[in-house]
């Protein structure tokens, strides 16, 4: 009764479907697993010495399983040619060639982006499908019958059942079981929280197709996670689950900004009640650091997501209930560019603001949805003389395309006008009047030498760092330390 999965086409090769195929290849040396993407340029990156996303520990795992033994001796990779197989074939492929490799798949992991829709019904809030919907209608048309496709993008609940809606359509009558099996991973920590997931959630509709479907994923699965760690739940609570993830961390974040904001106008400290409240068992320490507010591609998403989900539903107290958690995450940002402009005398005219750490986190060099360019639209309304950023992994193209929404908004030119994007920090602080740490990589820990008067501070640190200190410049600013940054990807 066990389904024999061959071979795996994993549409998307994105933050997720890139490395999560990765390492599914990775312990499944006998399966062929191929990443497909329509973007020609992010496939040449996969297949080459420099992959399109950083994460720590992702190029030893590509390594392996796309480049097999005999490569990796011959070029003499002494960190991950100690582990392997000898005997170590390649089975991880990157291409753009969609439609031939869904035509020999007996399992298809869709990993494409599901991103707000900007235009139209439910614009700013629904999730926009085009490219799930895209996807469905190549596996439609082109796949073998029995095909098990899995969701692996995070979608709205009841998205299986517009899954089976679009594969009826094309080839009524022929089964393709469909699972959710949503993907946890924190970026920066990616291949960590692939190796040693704390669940492995998968969904099944409750048909001997479904369940035997289920199991051929498990079945991956076990070739590296417990068995007690893979649960098997129905479809709709599995794609359910994904947001409601998301959206109990961001209300976490949401909550604990809420008291420091309370602790700037009170004498408390919200370090210090984080840590007293972490301390309880029931409420745990993680994700309760105040600063700037949650950034990054999904958090806000998601949330909207949810908040569209239940209006859609007649439920609009629940929905006001999770919007709270992004009005909160708003009001944080605005707060915080305000104590900036309130700290400088109330005017930027004339003066120069550096910004040390663009990405929405450490240890990535994803520039979507930062918070920093939430920052840098409040200060722009005052008519800074410039504002410079330097980040430590970002590429400067990519925080230029996410900086080009200012030059309509703005009318600011790019890049004459006054953002710049510098490739040091030095650079960057410069004649500065004042130093925004907006993340919270470890090399800027050591910024406290820069500051001639006392930082100051809006809401306590995140995770040690200060991303939402003011520093002001020493006259010299080559005497600040400031630590060695990584190597870029
Ligand atoms: P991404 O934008 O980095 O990657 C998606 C890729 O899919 C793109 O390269 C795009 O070209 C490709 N694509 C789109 N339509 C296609 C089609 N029809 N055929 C072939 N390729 C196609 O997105 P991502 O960050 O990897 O996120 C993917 C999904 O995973 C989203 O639903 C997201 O919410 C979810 N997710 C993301 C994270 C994360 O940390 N980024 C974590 C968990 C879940
Ligand atoms: C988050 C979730 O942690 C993952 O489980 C999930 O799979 C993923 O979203 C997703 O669905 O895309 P990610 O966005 O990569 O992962 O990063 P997080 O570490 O969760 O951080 C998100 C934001 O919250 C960052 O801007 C971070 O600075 C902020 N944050 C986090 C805080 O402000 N305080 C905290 O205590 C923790």
């Amino acid at each position: 009764s066990n389904v024999p999965i061959r071979t795996i086409c994993c549409i998307g090769a994105g933050y997720v479907g890139g490395p999560t195929a990765a390492v599914i290849a990775l312990h499944n040396p006998h399966i062929r697993v191929v990443v497909v993407d329509r973007d020609q340029g992010r496939i040449d990156a996969w297949k080459s010495r420099h992959l399109p996303i950083h994460e720590p520990g992702l190029e030893d795992v590509v390594r392996i399983a796309r480049d097999g033994a005999a490569e990796v001796r011959r070029r003499g990779d002494s960190a991950t040619g100690e582990a392997i197989d000898a005997a170590r074939q390649p089975n991880l492929f990157f291409s753009t060639a969609c439609i031939a490799t869904i035509k020999e798949a007996d399992m298809c992991l869709i990993s494409v982006n599901t991103p707000t829709k900007t235009r139209g019904v439910g614009a700013g809030r629904a999730t926009d499908m085009a490219a799930l919907e895209g996807a469905c209608r190549d596996i439609a048309m082109h796949a073998k019958a029995g095909c098990i496709l899995v969701e692996k993008s995070t979608v709205p609940c009841k998205t299986g059942q517009l899954i089976k809606d679009i594969m009826e359509a094309h080839r009524p009558g022929v089964v393709f079981p469909v699972l959710s099996n949503p993907e946890f991973l924190s970026e920066g920590t990616a291949i960590r929280d692939l190796m040693q997931p704390d669940r492995v959630v998968i969904g099944c509709e409750s048909t001997i197709s479904g369940h035997r479907a289920a199991a051929a994923l498990a079945n991956l699965y076990a070739a590296w996670v417990p068995r007690s760690r893979i649960a098997p739940i129905g479809i709709w609570s599995s794609e359910l689950c994904k947001l409601a993830a998301n959206a109990m961390l961001a209300q976490r974040i949401s909550s604990i900004n809420s008291i420091s904001a309370i602790c700037e106008r009170t004498d408390a400290d919200v370090g210090e009640i984080a840590k007293s409240i972490g301390l309880d068992p029931r409420i745990g320490p993680q994700f309760l650091k105040a600063g700037l507010g949650f950034g990054g591609s999904c958090f806000r998403k998601d949330i909207a997501s949810l908040t569209y989900l239940a209006e859609s539903l007649g439920l609009p107290e629940v929905a006001a209930y999770w919007q709270q958690v992004l009005t909160m995450n708003d009001f944080q940002r605005d707060r915080f560019a305000r104590h900036v402009i309130a700290s400088l005398n109330n005017s930027l005219r004339g003066k120069k603001i550096a910004i040390l750490g663009y990405a929405f986190k450490k240890n990535t060099g994803d520039a979507r949805e930062s918070p920093a360019l939430d920052v840098i639209r409040i200060l722009l309304e005052e008519g800074p003389k410039s504002i410079t950023i330097y980040d430590p992994l970002c590429s400067e193209a990519d925080i230029r395309r996410e900086l080009s929404v200012l030059e309509r908004e703005y009318a600011v030119s790019m890049p004459d006008g006054p953002v710049r994007v510098v490739s040091d920090p030095y650079t960057a602080c410069t004649d500065s009047n004042a130093v925004l740490i907006l993340a919270d990589w470890d090399m800027f820990k050591n910024s406290k030498p820069f500051t001639s008067s006392k930082p100051v501070t809006m809401a306590e640190t995140y995770d040690g760092a200060t991303p939402t200190d003011i520093l002001h410049l020493t006259p010299n600013p080559k005497r600040a330390t400031i630590n060695k940054p990584p190597t870029p990807p």
